[in-house]
């Protein structure tokens, strides 16, 4: 969408180690003056990387994000990592309802939905994660899918300030395999209609719509040009910062 600045996020998953930081700091090296005006960038890293990597970034305009975060605010939740934890460790965003928390963690809508309600609360973008799999794409009920995951996931009252939504087809991450531009475009429509009977008009209008799955710097320029794509959601191209910075360069 021309109005939107977008946003290219990267979701290391369970990758990255301290040593893994230069790749940060090249990706900073790389987003200079130019692409700072054309695209904004956020970098994901597993938990135990966020307090490092932000002090790491500091000076640059890259912003932080976690990749889950918990519904709840404290106390007896062994291995819970809260919203209010990784703002502190320094995140601005947080991943929440990807399709590997989905399917290999059993969360569903509602709890997608209070997870992204705590990350609100905690000042934190949830970056709330929808798509459809193959067999439901193949059985034509892709947008039917993703209407249900957005009614349930998305908190009401929230903005293009407090809201970013990925769509993720499941059966595009880590394949190699993306939808056609076509395919994007009417899923993208379709979101954008939903967000408006959802949040309103005007919020929708200004919320980022980022695509997500197998995003490449060879097909970054086709699937960012398609209409309400304002970013991209970036898994295995992430983790080397020439192909992150590609797919940012590609954008706008
Ligand atoms: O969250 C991003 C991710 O699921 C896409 O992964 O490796 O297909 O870019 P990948």
């Amino acid at each position: 969408t021309a109005s939107i600045k977008p946003l290219v996020a990267g979701n290391w998953k369970m990758n990255g180690l301290k040593t893994d930081l230069g790749i940060a700091a090249e990706i900073a090296r790389g987003h200079d003056g130019a692409l700072r005006t054309k695209v904004d960038l956020a970098i994901c890293p597993p938990a135990t990387l966020l307090y490092p990597m932000t002090a790491a970034l500091i000076g640059s305009r890259i912003a932080t994000g976690g990749q889950d975060c918990s519904l709840r605010d404290s106390g007896a939740f062994t291995g819970e990592v809260s919203a209010a934890m990784l703002a502190d460790a320094g995140a601005q965003y947080a991943i929440v309802g990807h399709s590997e928390r989905r399917t290999l963690h059993g969360e569903r809508d509602a709890t997608v939905k209070a997870k992204a309600q705590a990350a609100q609360a905690a000042l934190l973008v949830p970056i709330v994660c929808v798509g459809e799999t193959k067999d439901e794409r193949e059985a034509g009920k892709a947008l039917a899918v993703v209407k249900k995951q957005l009614r349930g996931s998305v908190p009401e009252g929230s903005t293009g300030a407090t809201l970013v939504v990925a769509y993720e087809p499941v059966w595009a991450i880590g394949t190699g395999l993306t939808p056609t531009t076509a395919d994007v475009a009417e899923m993208h429509a379709a979101i954008r209609a939903d967000l408006g009977r959802i949040l309103g008009k005007a919020a929708a209008a200004s919320v980022r719509l980022l695509y997500g799955g197998s995003v490449k710097p060879s097909n970054a320029a086709e699937l960012m040009g398609v209409s309400d794509v304002d970013g991209a959601l970036v898994g295995g191209a992430s983790l080397k910062a020439e192909d992150f910075l590609g797919i940012a360069r590609a954008c706008g």
